[in-house]
């Protein structure tokens, strides 16, 4: 397996960042996680943009072009033999003398992390996955914006601690306004009386690639779709609940802090056939 740091390639033993790196320190830094298929990267143009946005919002200036991001990814599955890959690629702010001025960091690290695909079980789509609601809130955006995909998880991380600790599979964070926001790694969706509902943006959001293929399949589809702001009591009374991510899909959830749900309704059916390639 064949790491990409900064233009080079390094076998996984020896890929190594220094530990003055402020994404080490700090968390300073972005990133992306992608797909491909059958060797095409699923809306990479999208993630890109996304990564770009991510960057402009921590002032970080990445120094490559979209396009040139683009083939590094491509060659990197390539030199890696990769068809059906995850691939993640970051920006840290780089290596620098410790202190929190950008300024210290000369030049940011890029890395292009690919993998071979791994498929979550197939029971996990069949029968549900649990989830739980966090006590962690989903950051602020006038703190850190949950639209920057951003290298400090320690927010997310805390609420996923929490669903390992009820046996769930994911954690869903409300905002402080107490309204349903997303999960650690995932957005989230609801159908209830046959329309499909998902925490809008301005709830403090990542806006998931995902999140907006399904929105834009779900209208070509007919399927009657809302975003809105969704409370904890609508959330226990929903007929179908799923979450979604590049790279588990489209999950159906089983149960919601205890609650049962049928994983078999009709939205979720017509939707789970959908192609991520
Ligand atoms: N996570 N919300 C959060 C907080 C996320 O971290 C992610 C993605 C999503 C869904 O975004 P998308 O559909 O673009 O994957 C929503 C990725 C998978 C990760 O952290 O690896």
């Amino acid at each position: 397996m064949k790491i990409f740091i900064n233009n080079r390639y390094y076998s996984k033993r020896n890929a190594k960042v220094s530990i003055f790196d402020h994404g080490y320190l700090y968390g300073d830094g972005i990133y992306e996680t992608m797909r491909s298929n059958n060797g095409v990267v699923f809306k990479i143009d999208e993630h890109i943009t996304r990564l770009f946005r991510s960057a402009k919002m921590i002032y970080l200036d990445i120094r490559y072009s979209k396009q040139e991001i683009k083939s590094a990814v491509y060659r990197t599955l390539k030199i890696n033999k990769l068809k059906n890959a995850y691939i993640r690629i970051s920006f840290s702010r780089g290596i620098g003398e410790i202190g929190l001025d950008t300024a210290l960091c000369k030049k940011p690290v890029f890395v292009i992390i690919t993998n071979k695909f791994r498929q979550y079980p197939k029971e996990y789509y069949k029968n549900g996955v649990k989830i739980i609601i966090a006590e962690t809130r989903r950051n602020h955006p006038k703190s850190l914006n949950p639209k920057i995909k951003s290298n400090n998880f320690l927010n997310n991380i805390l609420a996923k601690i929490e669903a390992k600790k009820r046996n769930a599979f994911e954690s869903i964070m409300l905002n402080l306004d107490g309204f349903i926001a997303e999960g650690t790694v995932s957005n989230i969706f609801i159908v209830k009386n046959g329309i499909l509902m998902t925490p809008s943006l301005k709830c403090g959001i990542l806006g998931g690639i995902t999140r907006k293929y399904i929105l834009e399949s779900a209208k070509k589809m007919k399927i009657k779709v809302k975003e809105a702001k969704i409370r904890i009591n609508e959330l226990y009374a929903v007929d179908e609940c799923f979450i979604t991510n590049t790279s588990i899909g489209i999950m159906p959830v089983r149960s919601i802090d205890g609650r049962r749900i049928n994983v078999k309704g009709e939205v979720i059916k017509r939707l789970i056939k959908l192609k991520f390639n």
